[in-house]
């Protein structure tokens, strides 16, 4: 099979992106990629010829590469660009500057971020929600997204080949040699598109839900989502209920308890109400977050129903490590999550008294008032925090 063979997602549709199997972080140092990812651009070959989306800046090159071993790119006819952010919109000036002709495809929204972004004297087609550009057999037909998960957001839809563009949404942070979900280790694809929708769609859940119902109210027919990160969903199904289902707030009845501790007092409260929390057959993970990676944390929060936020005290406050993590949640507003504080002091406290204040900032509904201890835990300290496992474990169940 030709490499164009295999990166053909449709009929007369082919991924033409790119693979940056070196990236580790994205949006500034908040996210981890340890898997790298990929940049999807999509051409559709027909009687007019139309690129959705490009790549990031560095990886012009390697889709233009591709776009070549089908087509020749002086002659696409239109380039889409669904998303403003830049590793979506970094090539735009390259691969306008080769199809001289092409007209630049976008919402009011994001030509406006185009503009503030590249200053390119480009030829804008300004589109909204229903309008379509037909290319030959096949249609492209645009529905804006605003804020799923910027402003400018816009999937692009193909009825002909029943097949959804939708830029970031559906998206896993995967680099890979393989397209499609199936041909990949599907677990994997669930738990780094679970991280994605945490760290980036989370605090658009009403949204969400608004626009998978927008879908469905359509009866637009989906046999396939083709992000742009990521692998290529051929069973829409599983995504769509996913993404229903993490937008709800639904969450596995489990506590993660995640802290940080100076000189392991708050590590044996930890211990100790887990313990408890399992006796209630409820399930637990201990995340300490000095050692681990904050994005995971935030996908495990979304995950599990309950969370327990633990913090020695230092300068009245938390340990350092506490305050990222707390404040993307705060950002991020979970829902329907239970919770509580508890965490160690030598004098005066405080650390776990401003955890709580995050959680609840967060929209965490607290059910115990924080648990504290001087010093290191005692044997009946230590089956207080047992307890207080307990506890928080039957509100999870509730
Ligand atoms: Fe919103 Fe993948 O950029």
């Amino acid at each position: 099979m030709s490499s164009a063979e295999a990166n053909k997602v449709a009929e007369g549709v082919y991924w033409v992106g790119a693979v940056d199997w070196d990236v580790r972080t994205f949006h500034g140092y908040t996210y981890t990629t340890p898997r790298g990812t990929t940049y999807n651009a999509y051409l559709v070959k027909d009687e007019k010829l139309a690129l959705v989306d490009s790549v990031y800046a560095p990886f012009t090159s390697e889709m233009l590469k591709r776009i070549r071993a089908l087509v020749d790119p002086e002659k696409i006819d239109y380039v889409v660009a669904n998303h403003v952010e830049t590793d979506h919109s970094g090539a735009l000036a390259a691969i306008l500057s080769v199809a001289k002709n092409a007209k630049l495809v976008c919402n009011a929204r994001c030509k406006d971020g185009l503009e503030k972004n590249y200053y390119g004297n480009w030829d804008y087609q300004i589109v909204k929600t229903g309008d379509t550009i037909r290319l030959g057999r096949n249609t492209l037909t645009f529905i804006e997204a605003p804020m799923l998960h910027w402003p400018d957001s816009m999937f692009t839809y193909i009825p002909e080949q029943e097949l959804l563009l939708p830029n970031d949404g559906f998206g896993q942070h995967i680099a890979s040699c393989e397209r499609f979900v199936e041909d990949y280790d599907e677990a994997v694809v669930m738990q780094e598109a679970a991280k994605y929708y945490a760290n980036i769609l989370m605090p658009m859940s009403g949204l969400v839900i608004k626009k998978i119902e927008e879908l469905q109210k359509l009866k637009l027919s989906i046999r396939t989502i083709a992000p742009s990160h990521g692998l290529i969903w051929r069973k829409p199904e599983k995504i769509l209920s996913a993404y229903l289902r993490w937008a709800a707030g639904e969450a596995e009845k489990a506590v993660l308890v995640v802290y940080d501790t100076m000189w392991t007092a708050t590590e044996k409260m930890a211990h100790a109400m887990v313990e408890g929390i399992v006796s209630e057959g409820v399930s637990a993970k201990i995340t300490r977050l000095a050692v681990s990676d904050r994005s995971d944390a935030i996908r495990d929060c979304m995950l599990m129903k309950g969370i327990l936020a633990g913090t020695s005290t230092i300068n009245r406050g938390m340990l350092p490590a506490m305050v990222p993590f707390l404040e993307d949640l705060k950002g991020l507003q979970p829902r329907e999550k239970v919770g509580a504080s508890f965490g160690s002091y030598g004098w005066s406290g405080g650390g776990a008294e401003a955890a709580e204040k995050i959680l609840r900032e967060a929209g965490v509904k607290i059910v115990a008032k924080p648990i504290t201890v001087k010093f290191m835990p005692s044997a009946e300290e230590l089956k207080r925090c047992y307890d207080f496992g307990r506890d928080v474990a039957s509100k999870v169940k509730e």
